[in-house]
């Protein structure tokens, strides 16, 4: 939107491999939301004499590089948000960091839950996907599993505690994603009125609010823990470092051949390449990893 560009040397984006984050500074942005945004676009990348842009993000990112198409805009798309929710890629890379970091902290906030023998209810990132809630949850051992693909029950969670209670468990560990749903209750929870430039609502608070309620009705003692950005934060891991290397030269390859409108995606072993119309359908948890939260649950 903005002229602002860094032109990138070998020497700038040397020894990056293990820093998070954009040194671009770029952030999700929406021009068609603004008059004669696509417009500005497309004259911004002509002045520059872009030959392609590769949009590296999530399904808002893909979304608009894809429209942009529509404009003249030469594209290509690389899958990276913590969420995994892109169809079309088996895995987005971020995903297994944010999961690493999940589960570093709820290894470190069980000690406090088995020490003072608290219900601890830890809170995750993940939008309307269930993803890093159920990786997270499965590899630390959580009791209750909470995703937005599955509305729970809050008297059915606070039953299921007591019972663990009255079962000689002093402990219980909920992690519930951020867009689970209560039955019978409207909607996800918001931490704000105002919805974001793609219509997404400002999700958190579901933590606190399983807390509140699990604390009015089994008289246990609860605490929340919102992990929010610290997911996204930091080193990342191996397996993510390895991925975006992989994609990020199947996206120059890409752009070498004039291939645009598609974005690099990882299927099996393989790095492939998938229209962007297609990959930014939404992928939610799938069946099996469902019932396996469920299952521990
Ligand atoms: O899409 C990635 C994500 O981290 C979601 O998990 C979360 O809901 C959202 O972004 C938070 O966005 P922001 O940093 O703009 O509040």
């Amino acid at each position: 939107m903005e002229p602002d560009m860094i032109p990138l040397s070998y020497d700038q984006v040397a020894d990056m491999v293990s820093v998070g984050g954009t040194i671009l500074l770029t952030s999700r942005t929406n021009p068609f939301k603004k008059e004669g945004g696509p417009q500005l676009v497309m004259k911004n990348a002509k002045d520059a004499r872009l030959d392609a842009l590769v949009a590296i993000g999530g399904e808002d990112t893909q979304g608009v590089a894809h429209k942009l198409a529509a404009f003249g805009l030469k594209a290509v798309g690389v899958p990276k948000t913590i969420d995994n929710d892109l169809s079309e890629t088996d895995v987005t890379f971020g995903f297994d960091s944010a999961v690493n970091v999940a589960v570093d902290a709820i290894d470190r906030i069980r000690t406090t839950g088995m020490s003072h023998e608290r219900v601890m209810v830890v809170e995750v990132m993940g939008r309307d996907a269930g993803w890093i809630a159920t990786h997270a949850g499965i590899a630390s051992g959580a009791h209750i599993i909470l995703v937005p693909e599955e509305e729970f029950d809050m008297e059915a969670v606070c039953e299921a505690v007591a019972a663990r209670k009255k079962a000689g468990k002093n402990f219980t560990l909920i992690v519930a994603a951020e867009g689970a749903r209560v039955k019978r209750k409207q909607g996800q929870v918001t931490s704000a009125q105002e919805l974001d430039q793609f219509g997404h609502p400002k999700l958190g608070g579901i933590g606190h609010l399983l807390a509140g309620e699990i604390e009015n009705a089994t008289r246990l003692e609860t605490r929340d823990v919102v992990l929010g950005h610290t997911l996204r934060g930091g080193s990342p891991m191996a397996f993510d470092r390895v991925l975006c290397t992989r994609l990020g030269v199947a996206a120059m390859d890409l752009v070498m051949k004039g291939r645009f409108d598609r974005m690099v995606a990882l299927k099996g072993n393989k790095i492939v390449d998938v229209g962007i119309e297609e990959a930014i359908k939404p992928k939610l948890l799938d069946k099996e990893l469902l019932s396996l939260g469920r299952m521990f649950s």
